[in-house]
């Protein structure tokens, strides 16, 4: 049974690999056009890999791509080449996207924090380890999330979220309110691809905070400055945010900011059943920002 499975699947993937390497070395070089950006097989290859992934593809898998590759990015990756060569995406904007990701900003760099009144977002410090990891321990903290952390995947943790900084010009900021750590809250790409309609290039946005610092607005306020610098500085259309259906807090959060429920997903990392799988996804143009009680 199980070996049949997996001749059945084998070939698409085999067949997706096979479609992806004509397309990136024969048929976009080919039909290169004088207004395109680019005509050599690699570059092809960084656009449209970059813009399925939401970020530089390099992050997340080891070339060559077309072998390593996810299947369903490397299908996404694919159909958005196809629709560069009918006419229906943009080279020239897709290039200036994965330019961007990959430190070519025309942007302004990030500055060190940002302040509204009591509040400042600010980049990470190790003095912020241990109350970040004293959170991430928290059960109460954590009750939305499938465990909690040790300090070791804590520390990993806010390593890799202050390292988006440097990958995309943004990222979750270390949150301050009168002085002290409390947590974290901003924007970065999501770091697996999600399951929802159109997910190349979003952007998600989040917050974790400590018990005592709940309740006092703290991460509704904290998310408005990071999405003005998102919306402002980083010229970001869009973001979206999600949680477990059962996260009211944060859902409220969301409502908040005035961000518009937009579907809902089974988190693909939980498995059938568990009462954290359904999830909500939240959208919020920069257009609409200042909405929300
Ligand atoms: C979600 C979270 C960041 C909200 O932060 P916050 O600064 O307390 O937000 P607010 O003060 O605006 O309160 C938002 C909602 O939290 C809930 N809340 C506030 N204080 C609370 C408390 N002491 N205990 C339980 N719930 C509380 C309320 O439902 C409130 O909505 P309401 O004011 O309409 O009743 C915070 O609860 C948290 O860090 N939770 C754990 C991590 C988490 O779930 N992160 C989100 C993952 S998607």
């Amino acid at each position: 049974m199980r070996s049949a499975r997996r001749t059945e699947a084998a070939p698409d993937h085999a067949e997706v690999q096979r479609r992806w390497r004509a397309l990136v070395d024969e048929r976009l070089p080919a039909a290169a056009r004088p207004d395109w950006p680019v005509r050599l097989n690699h570059c092809f290859a960084r656009i449209l890999l970059d813009n399925a992934c939401g970020g530089p593809w390099r992050a997340s898998v080891a070339p060559p791509a077309w072998a390593n590759m996810p299947p369903a990015r490397l299908a996404e990756a694919l159909a958005l080449g196809e629709a560069v060569l009918a006419g229906r995406a943009d080279l020239a904007e897709l290039n200036r996207r994965s330019l961007a990701w990959r430190g070519h900003p025309r942007g302004i760099p990030a500055p060190r924090a940002l302040r509204e009144g009591d509040l400042l977002l600010r980049r990470r410090r190790h003095e912020d380890d241990a109350p970040f990891a004293a959170l991430n321990a928290d059960p109460e903290v954590m009750r939305f999330f499938p465990a909690v952390k040790s300090r070791r995947e804590s520390v990993a943790e806010a390593r890799a979220l202050d390292g988006r900084f440097a990958q995309d010009g943004f990222g979750p900021w270390a949150l301050e309110a009168s002085g002290a750590f409390v947590g974290f809250v901003g924007c970065w790409r999501p770091l697996r691809p999600l399951p929802v309609a159109g997910d190349a290039g979003l952007v998600e946005i989040g917050w974790r905070l400590a018990r005592g610092a709940w309740g006092r607005g703290l991460a509704t306020r904290g998310a408005r400055l990071a999405l003005a610098d998102a919306f402002g500085r980083c010229r970001l259309p869009e973001v979206v945010a999600y949680t477990a259906v059962l996260n009211t807090p944060s859902r409220r959060v969301m409502e908040r900011l005035g961000m518009v429920q937009a579907g809902d997903f089974a988190h693909p990392a939980l498995p059938e059943g568990h009462p954290l799988r359904p999830h909500v996804l939240y959208r919020l143009r920069a257009a609409d920002l200042g909405g929300g009680a």
